[in-house]
C-alpha cells in the first residue's frame, strides 16, 4: 500500500493549481442517467471518487469518452482536470449493487434520476467515509413525498413509481446535501410542481441546478433553502463545468497558515469558501482574493487560536474541520473546535496526538491546546479529510512523518504531492 512521506518545516511558496470539485463533479456524473443524449462535463478531476464512479454509471449502461487527455481551456493552467462525456442511451440495469454502492456513499444517489427515469431503482445501502451512521432516511421520505413506493429489504432500497413521479413540497427536517441533489434530480422529471424547503445551499447544488436547467429542466432558488422545480417530460444533452473545489483551496490556504509562506491557489473561488477564508485570515494568514485566485500568505507572527463551529453552507464546512484543527495545534493558545454535521468525525484527533499535539474531546467539541511544536511520526487516517490534515500537519513538523493509507487521498486529492512539492515542501509517494 503506497505510503505519503514529509520532512516537515519548510515554508511553502508557489502556485498550487485547483482542480475541479469532487464533490460537483460526482452529483453531475449522475445526472447524466437522466438523459440518453450526451453530458459533457468539463474540468473533471482525477480521482479515485471519480473513476469508482464511472464504474457504477458503466453497470446501469453509462458509456464515456475522455475528450483528449487533458484539459488546457478555460484558463485550466493546471492540465490536470479532463473533459468527460457520458452517454446513458438506455439504462440496462436499474440496480447499483452492494459490491459498488458500498465503495462510495455518493454512488447511492443514483437511485433518484435512474427512479424517475425508468420507474424504479433498486439501490444498495451506501459505504463511504467511516465518519457517522450517516443514515438515508431523507433520501427515502423526499421519494416517497414525490409518489415512490419504497421497500428497505435485504441491505437494498427498492422504489418504484409506475406512473412517473408527482411533484409536492417538501421539508427537509435537516439540511443535507445528498438527498438535495437527489430530490432535485428526481423532480426534474416528476410530473408538475416540487418545492423544496430547508434544501443545502452548498455551491455543488447550485452547480446541479445549473446542469440540470443546460439540460432543459426548470429549476428556481438553487442556492437559497427554497428550490422550485417543475417537472419537464424529458431532459437533453448539455455542457457544463465542474466549479473549483472549495475544500481543495481551503486546505491548502490552511497548509500555508500552518507552514507560513506565500502561493496563488490558481482559480481558486473566493466567494465558495468565505467563512473558511475570514478563519484563516482570524489566525493571522493574509488572504487576498485576486483575479487569478487567492493569495495566501503568513510571515512571522505565531498563529492564533480562533473557535471554529461546523454548519451547512454559507458556514464553517465540516470537510475543512480536520484540516483546521491541523492548524490550531500550533497556535498560540486554546481553540474549541465544534462538529455539528456527522457525530464521529475526530479520527485524526489520536493522530495529531501522535505528532505531539495537545487535544481533548468534550462531546462534539475538540480543545486544542496550541504547541510551539510538532515532531513527526507515522501516522495513518481512516478518511480522507482526516488523512489530509496529517499531511497539513506533517508539512510542520519537525523531522520526518509518513502518512499511511493513502488511498483515502487519492479519493479526493487529485496530484497532492505534485502540487505541494512544487511549492518547496518536501514530500514524496513511496509505493508498495
Ligand atoms: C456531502 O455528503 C459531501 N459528500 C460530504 O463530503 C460533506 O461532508 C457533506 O455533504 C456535508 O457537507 C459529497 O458531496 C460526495 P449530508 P452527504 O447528507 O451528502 C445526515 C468529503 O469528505 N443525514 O449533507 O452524504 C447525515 O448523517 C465528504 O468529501 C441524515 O440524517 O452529507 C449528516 O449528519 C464526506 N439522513 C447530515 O445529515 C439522510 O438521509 C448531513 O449529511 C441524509 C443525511
Amino acid at each position: 500500500m503506497d505510503r505519503i512521506r514529509i520532512v516537515g518545516g519548510n515554508t511553502l511558496a508557489g502556485t498550487i493549481p485547483i482542480s475541479g470539485a469532487k464533490n460537483a463533479a460526482l452529483p453531475l456524473m449522475i445526472a447524466s442517467l437522466l438523459t440518453s443524449q450526451t453530458l459533457t462535463l468539463e474540468n473533471v478531476p482525477h480521482l479515485a471518487d471519480v473513476e469508482q464512479l464511472i464504474r457504477i454509471l458503466g453497470n446501469h449502461g453509462v458509456d464515456y469518452s475522455v475528450n483528449g487527455k487533458r484539459d488546457h481551456q478555460n484558463g485550466n493552467a493546471s492540465g490536470y482536470s479532463r473533459t468527460i462525456n457520458f452517454t446513458a442511451r438506455d439504462i440496462v440495469d436499474t440496480t447499483a449493487p452492494y459490491e459498488l454502492v458500498s465503495k462510495m456513499r455518493a454512488s447511492f444517489w443514483v437511485i433518484g434520476p435512474v427512479l424517475a427515469r425508468m420507474g424504479e431503482a433498486k439501490v444498495s445501502l451506501p459505504g463511504g467515509c467511516a465518519i457517522g451512521t450517516r443514515p438515508v432516511d431523507l433520501f427515502i421520505d423526499g421519494l416517497q413525498a414525490l409518489g415512490a413506493d419504497i421497500d428497505v429489504d435485504t441491505g437494498y432500497v427498492v422504489a418504484k413509481a409506475k406512473n412517473r413521479l408527482r411533484g409536492n413540497r417538501y421539508v427537509f427536517p435537516k439540511v443535507s446535501v445528498g438527498a438535495t441533489h437527489v430530490l432535485m434530480m428526481a423532480a426534474s422529471l416528476a410530473r408538475g410542481e416540487t418545492v423544496l424547503e430547508n434544501a443545502a445551499r452548498e455551491p455543488e447544488v447550485v452547480n446541479l441546478a445549473e446542469c440540470l436547467i443546460a439540460m432543459g429542466a426548470k429549476i428556481h432558488g438553487a442556492g437559497t433553502s427554497t428550490i422550485t422545480i417543475e417537472g419537464v417530460d424529458e431532459l437533453s444533452g448539455a455542457q457544463v463545468r465542474v466549479i473549483p473545489d472549495r475544500i481543495e483551496a481551503g486546505t491548502y490556504a490552511m497548509a500555508v497558515a500552518m507552514t507560513g509562506g506565500d502561493v496563488l491557489l490558481e482559480g481558486a473561488e473566493p466567494d465558495l469558501l468565505e467563512a473558511a477564508l475570514d478563519v484563516i485570515r482570524n489566525t493571522g494568514a493574509e488572504i487576498t482574493p485576486i483575479n487569478a485566485g487567492i493569495r495566501v500568505k503568513r510571515n512571522g507572527a505565531g498563529i492564533s487560536p480562533v473557535d471554529v463551529t461546523t454548519e451547512p453552507f454559507p458556514g464553517f464546512p465540516t470537510d475543512l474541520q480536520a484540516q483546521f484543527m491541523g492548524l490550531m495545534t500550533m497556535a498560540k493558545g486554546k481553540s474549541r473546535i465544534t462538529e455539528t454535521i456527522f457525530e464521529n468525525r475526530f479520527m485524526h484527533v489520536q493522530e495529531l496526538a501522535r505528532l505531539g499535539a495537545h487535544i481533548t474531546l468534550s462531546g462534539q467539541t475538540a480543545i486544542v491546546e496550541g504547541v510551539s511544536k510538532l515532531k513527526g511520526a507515522p501516522v495513518m487516517a481512516t478518511d480522507l479529510r482526516a488523512s489530509v490534515s496529517l499531511v497539513i500537519a506533517g508539512l510542520a513538523a519537525e523531522g520526518e512523518t509518513t502518512v499511511n493509507r493513502v488511498y483515502h487521498l487519492d479519493r479526493g486529492f487529485e496530484r497532492l504531492e505534485e502540487k505541494l512539492s512544487g511549492c518547496g515542501a518536501v514530500i514524496e509517494r513511496i509505493s508498495g
